[in-house]
């Protein structure tokens, strides 16, 4: 099967620092990729350029075989490319739900007025779709809440309605378990394998070696901006260099 995504020698530099170096890296529908490595090894670089809220020095990112290098963040995401973030960056002063409105590819920001009308008529289709995944996280009933009123479990999992409403075939998650337990952690995990089981490419950035395991058949091992190795995290754990420079701290 061809796949979803696809980069070709993708490099960046941040002045000296190297955060890609002449990456090659693909995802497949239906698959959960992982993307370990030990911080600052550039994993939210390569996200951030393969979605471009940062500019390659060089190579290609590829959707489905066409280059979308030149494409800004937002042309991506229309193309079907949605991201949650490290930092989760919810619209501060935005409810919950309007966090997940105006995530919506057919959103148009000209339109935000009449939106919010709709809204109160009870009316729009983008409100059900935003209430639709709202539920599907749980967070039907925070609705109307700002942001800074839900947890942090459940900022993220606002973060991650508002990456589901994009409807696209490729999801980036970059930490989505970080400081989560619980329930939270369970409903995470169930959404993801939910949107791969629908054909979709999935890639996780994680400390969390258990819930990669738990989700990934196949992840990736980055190591200051270059992808040193793949393979199961079992592969990865009996690499006894991988586990010099990572896994020995979990162990
Ligand atoms: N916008 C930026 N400007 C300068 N340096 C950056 C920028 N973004 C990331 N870096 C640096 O690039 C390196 C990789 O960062 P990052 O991609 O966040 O790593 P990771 O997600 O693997 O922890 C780090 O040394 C970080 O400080
Ligand atoms: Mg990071």
């Amino acid at each position: 099967m061809s796949p979803i995504i696809e980069t070709r020698h993708l490099s960046k530099k941040f002045g000296g620092i190297v955060v890609a170096n002449d990456i090659d890296f693909t995802l497949h529908g239906g698959k959960v990729m992982g993307l370990v490595g030990p911080n600052g090894a550039g994993k939210s670089s390569l996200v951030n350029l393969i979605c471009g809220t940062v500019p390659a020095d060089s190579g290609e990112v590829l959707l489905h075989g066409r280059a979308i290098t030149g494409l800004t963040a937002y042309q991506r995401a229309r193309s079907g490319i949605a991201r949650t973030w490290q930092n989760i960056r919810l619209f501060p002063s935005l409810t919950v739900l309007d966090n997940i409105v105006v995530a919506a590819r057919e959103y148009s920001g000209e339109r935000i007025g009449s939106i919010f009308r709709e809204r109160r008529g009870g009316d729009s289709a983008l409100v059900d779709a935003a209430m639709h995944q709202l539920s599907r996280v749980n967070l039907q009933d925070y609705a109307h809440h700002l942001p800074t009123e839900l947890s942090i479990g459940r900022q993220k999992l606002a973060s991650l309605a508002r990456a589901l409403m994009n409807e696209g075939e490729c999801l980036f998650l970059d930490e989505p378990v970080a400081g989560v337990e619980g329930r939270v952690y369970e409903t995470l995990k169930e959404l993801i394998r939910q949107e791969a089981a629908k054909g979709n490419a999935v890639c996780i950035v994680e400390h969390n070696i258990s819930f990669i395991e738990d989700l990934c058949d196949h992840c990736v091992f980055m190591f200051n901006g270059t992808l040193v190795s793949e393979g199961t995290v079992a592969d990865l754990k009996r690499d006894t260099q991988l586990t010099e420079l990572y896994f020995g701290r979990h162990e």
